[in-house]
């Protein structure tokens, strides 16, 4: 499945350095710096970039993009070092300034991997991930094929992890918070259910 146009263009990404181990420890670097950050945020680019590259070799993408999607999606909220903790920890809704300094994580994110020649060819698919199909997204209202297709399975994963992160923290206050038979019976609903995925306590 990966032969074919899949392992040239890697031996050339190999040969140039891109996906070296001292590229894979620097990625990984910089995820426990934004661990020390924001805890929440290093765990959803770990499970972002798991799920990204499930979803990639599913979609039998050469193994040379399989790669740069994962390493893409590990890296992809990295901008989030540049805005505050109290706004990315914020539990009600952020006021629109606080909004604005949220989006500016993917003009961060890609202005910091392009300043760093190993991980530089990250930047546009980092700098692309909140973009949407019907041009509403950000930074760059880009469109439909515009956007990179890294950065359109990175964004997938992305908002699946949060979707079922919400999942999660239903489950978790399934009881205290909310009538625990009814949460069960929506996460069945949704094929998330007790034996499934989640635990609900009781
Ligand atoms: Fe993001």
């Amino acid at each position: 499945m990966f032969c074919g146009d899949g392992f040239l263009p890697l031996i050339i990404r190999i040969r140039d350095g891109m996906f070296d181990p001292e590229t894979t420890e620097l990625a990984a670097g910089l995820v426990r710096i934004v661990r020390m950050h924001d805890r929440e945020t290093a765990v959803h680019l770990d499970a972002t970039s798991a799920l990204a590259r499930r979803i990639a070799n599913a979609m039998q993408l050469p193994i040379d993009v399989v790669m740069t999607i994962e390493l893409a999606a590990r890296l992809h909220d990295i901008g989030k070092l540049g805005v505050h903790r109290d706004v990315l920890q914020k539990a009600g809704p952020l006021t629109t300034p606080e909004w604005g300094a949220m989006r500016m994580h993917t003009e961060i994110g890609a202005a910091a991997l392009q300043d760093t020649p190993k991980l530089a060819f990250l930047a546009p698919i980092v700098r692309a991930h909140h973009e949407r199909i019907d041009g509403e997204g950000y930074p760059d209202g880009l469109r439909g094929d515009e956007i990179p297709l890294e950065s359109r399975v990175v964004a997938v994963a992305d908002a699946f992890h949060a979707m079922t992160s919400a999942l999660t923290i239903l489950a978790a206050n399934a009881g205290p918070q909310f009538d625990a038979g009814v949460v069960e019976t929506t996460l069945t609903l949704l094929h998330y259910g007790r034996r499934k995925r989640f635990s609900i306590a009781s």
